[in-house]
């Protein structure tokens, strides 16, 4: 009979903190010659081969030539339906979401539309090595259930919900704020919690809410156990413009979701590039996270975010793609993004701090640290397996790389989904380059 422990041969690295907080070389664990083992999906063992495997004898080891295994991507910010909105031309965020975004949102009253598109974004993470999102469907509660449906087939874990919106939207893409407290309550119902997925109130931004939706979401909220809160926030200065206008009674932006008790420490707000000190305090002390997305910032011309600031304040951040408003799935080519949104603003983040910010960062994000995001013993075993020869330019490059640290950097400038030679999720192989994969 099949054992179901299982060995991964080959180099590892993941991180242990905040290397801006715990220092560099705190911050990571490497072994070049390392031993992943893996039971019933979660990981039991870490550590250098040739130690570790005296202690497990008979163990069926699969061997990782030329390879680096991280713990998956985690991606807290992306649109699913926004798949075939990327490289969409010219507009900013307000032009860009009306010409664009709203139209292919509304195909998604279409259920078979929201399968097919659901099956290739899940194929797409997987790709490229992501192995848990934090992701916005439509206004239309049947794109939750197909992407759920989607990732629970491979046992990945998700997050995402239905968009809120009942104003200042086309009329075929709105909800009311019964509406969308009803339709969301369903799907928590359905999906909260079951297997490896999770549920995200997911108010699109204050400019298309109602106040009594952002009341009925708060409520929500409260509801139920570990929801998360997924919106936006602080993106574009015409957008916050817009909020004071629409909210004149709130100190700021972030206020207007305090109001209606939706700052949580699993609240989760895309980009936050123009805030304040109090908005940065705020989020802070309610331990909040804020999804940095670099591709999507520069894209859309909202701004150079700052890192250095959040940090200063203590304020958590991870990474995300913004699909389709960012321009690539790859959490390796979000790093070389943030890398030059960084260096714009004098600031050289480390190639540890990028995986960092694309592995454990969004763990803590999510308040999962203690089941995804590093290879400690008792996570899951999502993972990714790097190829350090994905392409003859990485390949040369690579060829010349005198530690750890400069081969991460070679892969966050020069990879993309090339780099990924397979993805594993709760020890199972989901994505193989060459496409045979175990989960079958
Ligand atoms: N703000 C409100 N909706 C959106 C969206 O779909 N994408 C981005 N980037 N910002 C938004
Ligand atoms: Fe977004």
């Amino acid at each position: 009979m099949k054992s179901s422990v299982v060995g991964h041969r080959g180099a590892m690295l993941h991180a242990l903190g905040d290397p801006d907080v715990v220092g560099i070389e705190n911050s990571y664990q490497y072994f070049a010659d390392g031993l992943l083992v893996i039971e019933d999906g979660l990981i039991k063992d870490l550590g250098d081969a040739a130690s570790l495997l005296s202690k497990y004898p008979d163990l069926e080891v699969v061997i990782h030539k030329n390879k680096l295994i991280t713990p998956g991507f985690i991606d807290t910010h992306i649109h699913y339906p926004q798949t075939a909105v990327i490289a969409s031309y010219g507009e900013q965020l307000l032009d860009w979401l009306e010409n664009y975004t709203f139209p292919a949102e509304a195909q998604f009253a279409d259920t078979q539309h929201c399968r097919k598109t659901a099956d290739f974004f899940v194929n797409e993470l997987l790709k490229n090595g992501t192995t848990t999102a934090l992701v916005f469907g439509t206004v239309h509660k049947e794109s939750v259930s197909a992407f759920f449906d989607v990732a629970d087939q491979s046992n990945l874990r998700m997050i995402a919900g239905k968009v809120m919106m009942d104003r200042n939207a086309p009329s075929n893409l709105t909800d009311t704020a019964q509406s969308s407290y009803d339709d969301s309550k369903e799907l928590i119902e359905r999906y909260h919690q079951k297997n490896r997925l999770s549920y995200a109130v997911t108010p699109r931004f204050a400019p298309t809410s109602s106040a009594q939706q952002l009341e009925l979401a708060g409520k929500l909220l409260h509801e139920y156990p570990d929801l998360y809160l997924h919106t936006h926030l602080s993106e574009n200065k015409k957008e916050i413009d817009w909020v004071s206008q629409l909210f004149p009674e709130r100190t700021d932006y972030l206020d207007v979701y305090d109001h209606y008790n939706l700052v949580t420490d699993k609240s989760v707000f895309a980009h936050g590039i123009h805030l304040c000190d109090r908005e940065c305090e705020r989020l802070s002390q309610a331990d909040a996270a804020i999804a940095f997305c670099p591709t999507s910032n520069t894209f859309l011309g909202s701004g150079l975010f700052d890192l250095s600031k959040m940090a200063q304040k203590n304020v958590q951040v991870a990474l995300g793609t913004d699909i389709g408003g960012g321009t690539s799935f790859s959490m390796l080519q979000t790093m070389q993004e943030a890398y030059k949104v960084c260096q714009l603003k004098n600031v050289q983040i480390s190639p540890f701090k990028a995986f960092y910010l694309a592995t454990l960062a969004g763990a803590q994000a999510l308040k999962l640290e203690d089941k995804i995001g590093s290879l400690a013993p008792g996570s899951e075993a999502d993972f990714v397996v790097l190829d350090l020869a994905a392409t003859p330019l990485i390949n040369l490059r690579m060829e010349n790389v005198k530690s750890i640290e400069e081969q991460l950097f070679v892969l966050m400038i020069l990879g993309d989904d090339r780099a990924v030679d397979s993805t594993y999720s709760f020890g199972q192989c989901v994505y193989s380059k060459n496409g045979s994969t175990t989960s079958e």
